[in-house]
């Protein structure tokens, strides 16, 4: 039993280690909270009842550390404490017993109740008002020194108060509180990623973590992340005594303070609140994982003093686990309209936060080898919100021996196509384009809400018009007749008449839901409407792409014998020589704004060792492909792989005839033509750099309801560039070629009334 023991609690010791160094250090855990607490907990119950055992370096000896060596070291004035969990109203109400023992009979405990913030702690301290320091949470005792990278985030105040007019700021003031990207911060982060081509990231939380732990506080800058501050750590002249007062204290000095904090005059109250809290969870502008309950009066909280590393005045309520373990038995095979190929973990049914779940997203084949996650294991599993429910990683103390590794499959499971992987890429893709689950997959985004949304068109309606030969592609769709349809089995007249009626409408779908329907890569809605703003109609997109093609196959043309000769080995010049393949989302982007090409392309392609004269037949070529794929690159918000996915989808022969086809069916194509608030900004091009009074999307849509037009880039044909505040490198290269930098209200002075 001992032996067994024994191996037990090293075993729990060697996972806790690797899950500690891989959350704190790495910034990559595999497990979720709850499984590493489960672990924790284990650890500490086998160690209480044997303490004999328990190892010197337990991870039980010591707390959590998020020590980076690329910092250096602040130590923290008092300790920063960790809170103790409670899980419903009866652990609440035995912690509010056990505190009101420690207290003079008929004490009466008041409450402060706020959200506890899923982000990471920051202790930040003011001398004389100003921000001298901030530093992570650390060990507790010592935190990384990452003051450069929280000057960076806006809701933190370099200097307090913020208005001047309040109340004198203390001689020293150190604050606690937590960073964390707002939930629309990250999925415009996200968005950012997607236009970039690059993937997304998955978890909020680590994602916040790793922008604060940037080498480069530049790096931080870009990420809109959020402080709320919620706690005093310590102070020279700010004496509060209580905690609802402390919030009110901080607010007056102009940090953010959670809005949501409310004062409850005792428990009863607090436990009534409980249901609405979680009701009013997904609700809220960021995440959390549950509430922190503080005794309001802080001479009480005092008086209860700390046990172990928890202060007893105060207590983490956490939400029902929204992760749990379970085993997965199986992996289910999806291809996409794309051709992507999507594995899918079959789970023994698990219950995680009021559903059950039986499959998960492992979101590709790379994640999935990355992490290590083979058949037959344990894995955690989380779901939160409306998303799918995704496995986080495998419990790898539970594995047996039995599990055997997931690999892609060698042909597509639909069509027995051989599966490939691009170059770069970490998704692999059925390579037919008439395999029938793609096509299928496609007719169902056609038909779809934020497509073209064709009412009746449901999954069996499409299965059985394929079947029957009626349809092979999406505008085939559009030449249905009455005939045909009631010919088919189950098809009656109000049936007929109904479909053929939705589909009538969808031909006067706008711009933007043709344009998404029809499937291009990374063109989702909001790409569609930037692309509506800058052509009249989809041919003219479509014959832009072409001319961006042609002057592709010309540069090719000439820059063959640059890319023959070379050395595809090294990887410098390999870089390069991917430049030279991919012109139109390396190079173009690129020299947008470069008055004369010679000089950059003659350090561009220095390693390649050419003989003089052997650049100039590329510069022609490449002059003419920036020139026609300019109106395209120019568009804020379209990255260089998109515009690159715009011209091979207009590129392929089929995909030009299916929008013939929708043309000749009077399928609109067009545009909506803007109605203009006034035309005084007609004609004129600004470029918008730094943070502005309200969202730049916001400016954006000004500037063009007044006739005007935003880019990205700086060029001979920008009129102005608007700098709010912290602008980008815009300004110097406006300076730099003579255009006029206004600000904000320069601007607004330009528009008439
Ligand atoms: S108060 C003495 N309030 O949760 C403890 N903590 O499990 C003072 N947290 O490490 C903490 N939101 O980083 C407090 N509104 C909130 C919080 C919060 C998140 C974090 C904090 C702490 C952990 C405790």
């Amino acid at each position: 039993m001992d032996q067994q023991t024994q191996a037990r609690i090293a075993s729990l010791s060697d996972q806790l280690h690797q899950h500690n160094y891989r959350y704190h250090v790495l910034n990559d855990p595999i497990v979720s909270d709850a499984e590493y607490d489960r672990l924790f907990r284990e650890l500490t119950e086998l160690e209480t009842a044997n303490p004999q055992l328990a190892l010197a370096d337990s991870p039980t000896q010591r707390v959590g550390s998020d020590l980076s060596l690329d910092f250096p070291k602040a130590p923290h004035p008092a300790p920063i404490l960790s809170l103790a969990n409670a899980f419903d109203a009866a652990d609440l109400a035995n912690w509010e017993e056990r505190n009101l023992r420690l207290l003079p009979a008929d004490t009466e405990l008041a409450y402060v109740l706020q959200p506890k913030l899923d982000g990471l702690a920051i202790v930040i301290t003011y001398e004389n008002g100003v921000l001298v320091r901030a530093a992570t949470r650390g060990n507790g005792e010592l935190g990384d020194d990452v003051t450069a990278n929280v000057k960076t985030i806006r809701s933190v105040p370099l200097r307090i108060p913020v208005d001047r007019a309040a109340a004198a700021a203390p001689a020293r003031l150190v604050v606690r509180g937590e960073i964390l990207f707002h939930k629309e911060s990250f999925l415009e982060l996200n968005r950012e990623q997607e236009a970039q081509g690059l993937p997304a990231y998955v978890n909020a939380r680590n994602t916040a973590s790793g922008s604060l732990k940037q080498k480069d506080s530049r790096e931080t800058a870009k990420r809109k992340l959020t402080a709320y501050i919620y706690a005093i750590v310590d102070s020279d002249g700010a004496e509060m005594s209580s905690e609802w007062e402390t919030l009110q204290f901080l607010r007056v000095m102009g940090f953010n303070v959670i809005p949501e904090a409310r004062h409850c005059a005792g428990l009863d109250e607090v436990i009534q609140t409980l249901p609405d809290w979680e009701a009013r969870r997904n609700a809220l502008d960021f995440e959390i994982d549950g509430l922190v309950l503080k005794v309001d009066q802080l001479a009480l909280a005092d008086e209860l003093g700390v046990v172990g590393k928890d202060p007893r005045g105060a207590v983490a309520y956490k939400f029902p686990a929204e992760e749990a373990s379970t085993k997965l038995v199986g992996i289910t095979i999806g291809v996409g309209r794309t051709g992507k190929v999507t594995p899918t973990a079959q789970l023994e049914p698990v219950f995680i936060g009021g559903v059950t779940v039986s499959n998960a997203s492992l979101h590709n084949y790379e994640q999935v080898s990355a992490l290590d996650i083979r058949l037959g294991d344990r894995v955690v599993v989380k779901r939160s919100g409306d998303v799918i429910p995704y496995v986080i990683g495998p419990v790898t103390g539970a594995r047996d021996g039995s599990e055997s590794p997931i690999l892609p499959p060698a042909a597509c499971p639909f069509c027995g196509r051989e599966l490939i992987q691009p170059a770069g890429a970490v998704d692999w893709f059925c390579s037919n384009p008439k395999c029938p689950e793609r096509v299928m997959r496609t007719l169902e985004f056609f038909v779809s809400r934020g497509a073209m949304d064709i009412e009746g068109m449901g999954p069996q309606t499409i299965a059985a018009l394929i079947d029957n030969g009626l349809i092979e592609d999406e505008a085939d769709i559009f030449n249905l007749s009455a005939e045909n349809l009631l010919a088919l089995e189950g098809f009656a007249d109000k049936k007929v008449e109904n479909l053929l009626q939705s589909i009538e409408r969808a031909k006067s779908r706008s711009f933007t839901q043709v344009l998404t329907s029809l499937g291009i890569d990374g063109i989702g809605a909001t790409v569609a409407g930037l692309l509506g703003d800058n052509f009249a109609s989809i041919p003219e997109l479509l014959a832009t792409a072409q001319a961006i093609r042609a002057a592709e196959e010309d540069f090719a043309e000439a820059a063959r014998p640059l890319v023959d000769g070379a050395d595809d080995g090294d990887p410098d010049i390999g870089k390069l020589l991917h430049r030279l393949r991919h012109p139109t989302a390396e190079l173009a982007p690129r020299y947008l704004d470069a008055a004369d090409l010679s000089p950059r392309l003659e350090r561009l392609l220095r390693p390649l060792r050419l003989a003089p004269g052997d650049i100039a037949p590329i510069q022609a070529p490449l002059s003419a492909l920036i020139a026609v794929s300019r109106p395209l690159h120019e568009i804020e918000g379209l990255g260089p792989i998109l515009v690159e996915n715009i011209v091979n989808f207009f590129a392929d022969p089929h995909q030009q005839a299916v929008i013939a086809k929708m043309e000749a069916a009077a399928v609109n194509m067009r545009a909506e033509e803007k109605v203009l608030a006034s035309a005084g900004l007609a004609g004129q091009t600004f470029v918008l750099t730094g943070t502005m009074s309200v969202p730049r999307g916001e400016i954006k849509s000004l500037v063009e309801a007044n006739g005007g037009k935003v880019t990205g880039s700086v060029s001979k044909k920008t009129s102005y560039v608007v700098a709010g505040d912290s602008p980008g490198s815009k300004v110097e290269k406006a300076l730099k070629s003579g255009v006029p930098v206004i600000s904000e209200s320069e601007l607004r002075a330009l528009i008439p009334g």
